[in-house]
Order: structure tokens, then sequence, then C-alpha cells
């Protein structure tokens, strides 16, 4: 009984942070600058390693890998706006800091390792999620897990849809360390709360679902997602770089910029997206290999207004 109202009460506290968070965010944005706190930001030639954790098809697997591209390619987008100059707006980040750290960042897209037998079984908690995100490269490198929708994950739906971290290792006596994500597949799970806009909100003001500019819907939805957190990963890659707040539950980039995806944006509504006209399918920025792709705004730290490309 007694853990039974522990529980209850951790619940309700979940609960009273998200909403007092969403509404501490328009005057914050409004007025600061997200605070710098001296550490590094992610610099150099860095590879985004993925990790496919259970079922992903190849289609699947084409939509993250050519947005990953996209993020470097200018020229590979036949028209504006382009991934790329959503991107570029993390670099404003690196500007402000001072010159010796802030050297550039360039992303590839490295290695691909599909680990399809489920072999940490269907429910992973935090740490599992570390040890499978190094199975990519142990330095310079960002190592992406993505989670397929029968795979529960520890805070996954109840206060997040993907988290980022860093891992020190030891490689030949040296010390290294890299940078990890994690996002899930919300489809069956919550799609209402990772997959937003394209799926009908959990809770706030309804409005009919979007259109996926990949046609899946949870696909679609954890782009939105490791977007973002690759634009946290760049510019707080380990925990005292540019965010607003409790370290373990920052306001960083693009979680400052929460439901705003285009001009006239406001709560329930994602703003005046791009349509394409043959398939309805909502979108604001054009990749790689004739892609379309829906990010969030990032907040801009030199205007402290959250910028959108549409
Ligand atoms: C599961 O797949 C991974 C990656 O392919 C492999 O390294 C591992 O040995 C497999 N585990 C089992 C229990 O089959």
């Amino acid at each position: 009984m007694a853990s039974f109202i522990v529980k209850l009460f951790f619940i309700i506290s979940l609960f009273n942070v998200r909403f007092a968070s969403s509404r501490m965010l328009t005057s914050l944005v409004q007025n600061q600058l997200l605070k710098y706190h001296k550490g590094q930001l992610l610099s150099g030639k860095i590879s985004v390693n993925l990790i496919w954790y259970g079922k992903f098809n190849p289609f699947q697997r084409a939509i993250v890998a050519d947005f990953i591209i996209s993020l470097s390619s200018p020229a590979t987008a036949k028209s504006q706006p382009t991934v790329a100059t959503w991107w570029k707006t993390t670099e404003k980040y690196y500007h402000l800091v001072n010159s010796e750290k802030s050297s550039t960042l360039a992303l590839y897209l490295g290695k691909q390792v599909l680990v399809e037998n489920y072999s940490l079984g269907k429910s992973l908690t935090q740490k599992q999620i570390i040890q499978l995100a190094s199975k990519g490269e142990q330095k310079n490198a960002i190592n992406v897990v993505l989670t397929s929708s029968d795979v529960t994950v520890d805070g996954f739906c109840l206060n997040r849809c993907g988290s980022h971290g860093s891992k020190s290792t030891l490689v030949k006596g040296k010390n290294d360390k890299f940078a990890y994500i994690w996002v899930g597949n919300s489809k069956t799970q919550c799609p209402g709360y990772c997959a937003w806009p394209f799926h009908q909100p959990i809770y706030g003001p309804q409005s009919p679902p979007l259109v996926a500019p990949n046609n899946d819907v949870g696909l679609d939805g954890m782009i939105i997602n490791l977007a973002s957190l690759l634009a946290g990963t760049a510019t707080n890659p380990f925990g005292n770089g540019y965010y607003q707040g409790p370290s373990a539950a920052p306001l960083e980039a693009a979680s400052a910029c929460p439901g705003v995806y285009a001009k006239g944006a406001y709560p329930g509504y994602a703003g005046d997206l791009l349509v394409d006209p043959p398939t309805g399918a909502s979108f604001n920025a054009h990749g790689a290999n004739g892609r379309k792709y829906l990010l969030r705004a990032l907040y801009d730290p030199s205007t402290s207004k959250c910028y959108t490309l549409v």
C-alpha cells in the first residue's frame, strides 16, 4: 500500500514537472538565452552510427540514413529550405563560445548495426541503452540507438521520447568518450505523445493529425525526436554546454521550442507548414534523395527566438 502511494505520488509529480515547465517556457524563450555552462561543444569530424534494436525494414532504415546524410549535404536537396539549413542554426552556438573551444562540427553517416534478435529482451533500461550504444565507434562518434515499436524503454512515453548522453571509455589505456542518443518508435505505444503532429495529441488542444512526409507515423516521429536530440547533443554533449533547468531534464536547443514547427504555431497547431500536393504530407525541410522531413524549431541564441525554416 505504502509503495503504491509513493508510486502514485511520483507519477503526479512527473505530471506537475511537465506542466510547470511548459508554463515557464514562454517567458523563458522570450527573455533569456539558454545558459552556457562553460563546457565543450561537440566538434571535429564525428561519425553518426546507427544501432537498430528490434524489427525495422529497409525502407524505415533508409528514412533515417537519408536524414543523417541530409544534415551535411545541402547540394543533395533539390529545393529550399533544406535540412542542412536547419542544422546550420546550431553553428550560432559555436560562434558565441570563445574561439579556442569553438571549432566546427562535421557529421557523417558511419556504420549501421542490426540487432534483430532482441538479445537484451523487449524491455530495456537506460543502462542497456548505453550498452547497445557501445556497439558503435568508441570515439569521435554519436552512437544512435533506435528501438522498434514493440520495445519498451525506461521512461519511454511517460516523460520522454528519447534521450542523449555521453560515455567515457578506456581504449588502449587512453581515455576517450562518445556521445549517444536513444530514440524509440512510438507508433503503437504513444504516437499522440512522441509522434505529434502526425497523430492526435494525447492531451491539450485537439487537432486532426497531419500526413507524415515519409508515410510512416512512427519513423517520421522518430526523425522529429532524433533531430532534436542531435541538436541537443551538439550544443550540450557532456552536460555542461548550453541548457536551462535541471541537468537531468534540461531544456536544450530544440527542446526549448516544443510544438513549434513553422510560423504561426500555437499550442495544438504546428504552424503553417509546406504541403506536398500529391500526398498531402506536411513538412518543412527537403533532404537527400528527394526526401521531405518535419523538424522542430531550434532556439536561436543570437536572437533569443525559436527559428523556423518556414
Ligand atoms: C544477436 O545479434 C547480435 C548482432 O547481430 C549478435 O552480436 C549476438 O550474438 C546475437 N545474440 C544472440 C543471443 O543470438
